[in-house]
């Protein structure tokens, strides 16, 4: 692999992002957090208003997880963010807020694994560390064309050991933004722009004459399909929401729903003094997730009376300040845009 001509590049080609300007070890964990299952181009549209709010470490340790919550809603799996918070707090109550030195005391920061340590300790600290995402396994792959299939973590492993090689060849910090940089812009998943890339020459998959054949990435098994009744339970201008305690969108709120037929929601309303004074069935919403896909069967409730005790009651008005996820955010913005929180517009 030829360094210097790939850091040239990068020197020369690198998008003004604003994480880049002065890289800090707070700033750039943000952003490798946000970076890790979201676009760029969307990461930019939170990432600023993410560090105008919690400028610090410590403003995000003492702020609320709602207010982290509603602040990323729209970005999609949620752990990350309270991992990231929770991060905070022990970054506070560790090392006084101060962001820790050693690869050791980076990763033995709540939700920061090898990936995340690598990024802060070689863009942040400029130290030589490989941090291994899809794109360095795609630029390396195709590079020395390794053939592995790159869902088994021992592949990974081999392209994780080559890229801790790398870089210690290399200035981290330019070097491990080139590779991801390069992945980003010329290496791309399908039609690389192998005429403008600086490791052209290098290239054994493109010398192969099909670069695209590498990375193998082996199919992942079907997504779960699951179909809800979910329902809009209006108030006196108040809508009925529960906190949620599954695994999957843990601490958000969602609108009541079930994996039951009507009638058993139906009897639910009955039991609980749900006596709708107008009930309309409104078309189904598909949300889907990495390993589950939502089929919304959606019904809109006007009630005077009723109760649920594992619910609680909020104004419309303040639905854009509670962390409710996409998949119920996709029906208050057809039926309430008013509402709505206009982040995932
Ligand atoms: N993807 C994840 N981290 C990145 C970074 N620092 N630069 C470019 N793309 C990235």
């Amino acid at each position: 692999m030829n360094l210097k001509s790939l850091t040239n590049w990068y020197l020369n080609n690198q998008r003004p992002l604003p994480f880049r300007q002065h890289p800090s070890p707070y700033g750039i964990w943000v952003s490798e957090v946000m970076l890790q299952q979201t676009q760029m181009e969307t990461v930019l549209r939170y990432y600023d208003p993410f560090i105008k709010k919690f400028p610090d470490i410590k403003t995000l340790a003492q702020a609320t997880l709602q207010e982290v919550l509603t602040q990323v809603q729209g970005l999609g799996y949620y752990r990350r963010f309270r991992l990231l918070h929770a991060g905070a707090q022990h970054l506070l109550s560790h090392h006084q807020g101060y962001f820790p030195q050693t690869y050791e005391e980076v990763l033995s920061i709540p939700g920061v694994g090898a990936y995340t340590a690598g990024a802060i300790m070689a863009i942040a600290f400029n130290q030589p560390y490989p941090a291994t995402d899809g794109n360095v396994i795609r630029v390396l792959s195709r590079v020395y064309d390794i053939q592995q299939d790159m869902r088994l973590p021992k592949s990974r492993a081999v392209i994780d050991k080559l890229h801790g090689q790398l870089v210690k060849k290399a200035n981290p910090r330019d070097y491990i933004q080139a590779v991801m940089e390069l992945g980003a812009l010329i290496c791309r998943p399908v039609q690389p722009n192998c005429q403008q890339c600086p490791l052209q020459s290098n290239c054994r998959a493109y010398q192969s004459g099909s670069p695209t054949r590498v990375p193998v990435i082996s199919k992942k098994s079907k997504p779960i399909q699951k179909e809800w009744q979910t329902l809009l339970i209006i108030k006196n201008k108040q809508i009925l929401l529960r906190k949620n305690s599954e695994n999957l969108l843990k601490d958000f709120y969602l609108l009541p729903q079930w994996e039951l037929s009507l009638d058993v929601v139906e009897q639910w309303l009955e039991t609980h003094g749900f006596s709708p004074l107008q009930l309309k069935t409104l078309p189904i919403v598909k949300h889907v997730f990495t390993h589950q896909v939502w089929h919304m069967q959606v019904h809109q409730l006007l009630v005077k009376s009723g109760e649920d005790l594992s619910g609680e009651w909020f104004p419309l008005k303040a639905l854009s300040t509670i962390p409710i996820p996409e998949a119920h955010q996709k029906i208050i913005r057809t039926y309430f845009p008013q509402y709505a929180s206009i982040k995932a517009l």
